[in-house]
């Protein structure tokens, strides 16, 4: 049949260099051609869409790979094995993308399934016990608190505002087995010494999972610097893809890290008749042993359109333009008093997120009916940004709180200061 093609990502270079594009104390400088890639995200001319740390609006490249797949399903009733050549193609954009090898990749459906895959792996017993953090994203959480069943523990240390080796060495005793942490928070925008933990887990003997959900897409990952045993996402906040869709990293050197459940994909070798049988159980030695049955399969197709789309426009380049956005957004918080949440610092905090001290159920409302999207968190309003976003986004949303409630937006920060001491 014929293939048909998705249109190539446009080079997302940078055009302008020298001007500044707002006048303030803080510098946002033209990392790539923004105008270009925001044209990409229709939606984000229809409000003002400051939540990408709940999802990402759908992008063209993202659609032009669904429609890819519809057309073809339509046409020719499925043209698997090209679909499957497909996946291999994203595999391997997601094993570069994180460092790694495509060995080491496996496809889930969302991080939770990722986090429990992992935390089942870990040849765990009785009386042992795994370190997180107080707070953490419950889909990690729960999917370890699970292994209460099988009499391993979970031990919480408190979230601080830097969490580094030297927040879990003193929590360590010989029944430790294994940390597992997110890179980013969602709540806050911490962002973690996730290498520093990865060289203590290695010092100690520790097997080390992190979930790097709301990071993936935004901040530049390494696997192997960060030491990890298991890295669980799903794809649908940095990596611009609709839900459904989880990824998995898996430190192949580990062998001895087993699924719970098994398919015939599992399979080293799987039977080519079709028959079961207890003698041909050997694991694939590859991440597909964590693998289940038929992929999400559009989804798969879109990711590969999304990393194409960031890497042409450089996933440092993203990095640095959210950080930009954010240092502007400070800046402007701090004229009218509104305080953060989460740690100020660029070393400690994630680029794209950033939570105002403004009371969620005072301000929510507001927002949408302001046509600006945003999120509410445990101690705020979170304001989150993607790779299409612009200083006028932040400027919508502060003309937004100075035209409503000046008097209320300084209590939030007395709240904020209070909050952290
Ligand atoms: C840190 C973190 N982990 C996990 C998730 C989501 O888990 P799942 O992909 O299973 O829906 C989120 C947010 O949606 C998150 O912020």
């Amino acid at each position: 049949m014929k293939q048909t093609s998705l249109t190539q990502p446009p080079a997302f270079g940078r055009r302008i260099a020298s001007s500044r594009l707002f006048e303030t104390e803080t510098r946002v400088v033209q990392h790539y051609d923004v105008a270009a890639v925001r044209r990409e995200f229709p939606a984000v001319e229809n409000m003002v869409y400051l939540d990408s740390g709940f999802q990402t609006p759908l992008c063209r490249p993202v659609k032009q790979a669904y429609e890819r797949f519809l057309r073809e399903g339509f046409e020719t009733a499925g043209p698997k094995q090209v679909w499957l050549n497909r996946l291999e193609e994203t595999r391997e954009k997601v094993a570069t993308f994180l460092g790694v090898g495509p060995q080491e990749i496996a496809f889930t459906k969302n991080t939770s399934e990722s986090m429990n895959i992992a935390a089942n792996a870990l040849p765990l017993s009785v009386g042992d016990k795994v370190l997180m953090i107080e707070g953490d994203h419950p889909n990690n959480a729960y999917a370890f608190l699970n292994l209460r069943r099988r009499g391993v523990g979970v031990e919480f240390i408190p979230m601080t505002e830097v969490v580094n080796a030297e927040s879990f060495r003193s929590h360590i005793d010989d029944r430790t087995r294994a940390i597992s942490m997110s890179q980013v928070t969602f709540h806050a925008g911490h962002r973690f010494d996730i290498a520093s933990v990865g060289r203590l887990c290695a010092e100690k003997g520790l097997y080390f999972v992190v979930d790097v959900m709301q990071g993936i897409g935004v901040v530049p990952i390494e696997a192997k610097a960060m030491g990890a045993s298991f890295i669980g996402s799903g794809t649908h906040k940095g990596l611009l893809v609709p839900q459904g869709l989880g990824l998995l990293y898996w430190n192949a050197a580990l062998t001895e890290l087993e699924p719970d459940y098994l398919a015939t994909i599992s399979l080293a070798e799987p039977p080519a008749d079709f028959i079961a049988r207890v003698g041909n159980m050997a694991l694939a030695p590859t991440a597909g042993r964590f693998e289940l049955g038929n992929f999400n399969l559009p989804a798969i197709q879109a990711l590969g359109a999304a990393i194409d789309l960031i890497n042409a426009i450089g996933i440092e380049n993203i990095q640095n333009h959210c950080f930009d956005l954010g240092d502007y957004l400070i800046e402007r918080l701090d004229e009218l008093d509104i305080g953060l949440v989460g740690p100020r610092e660029r070393r400690h905090r994630a680029p794209h997120i950033y939570v105002t001290a403004l009371p969620a159920d005072h301000w929510l409302e507001y927002f949408k009916q302001s046509g600006i999207r945003v999120s509410p968190e445990r101690d705020g309003i979170r304001v989150s940004f993607g790779m299409f976003n612009v200083t006028a986004d932040i400027d919508h949303l502060i003309e937004a709180i100075r035209r409503r409630d000046v008097p209320l937006a300084s209590a939030a920060r007395t709240t904020a200061l209070s909050k952290l001491a």
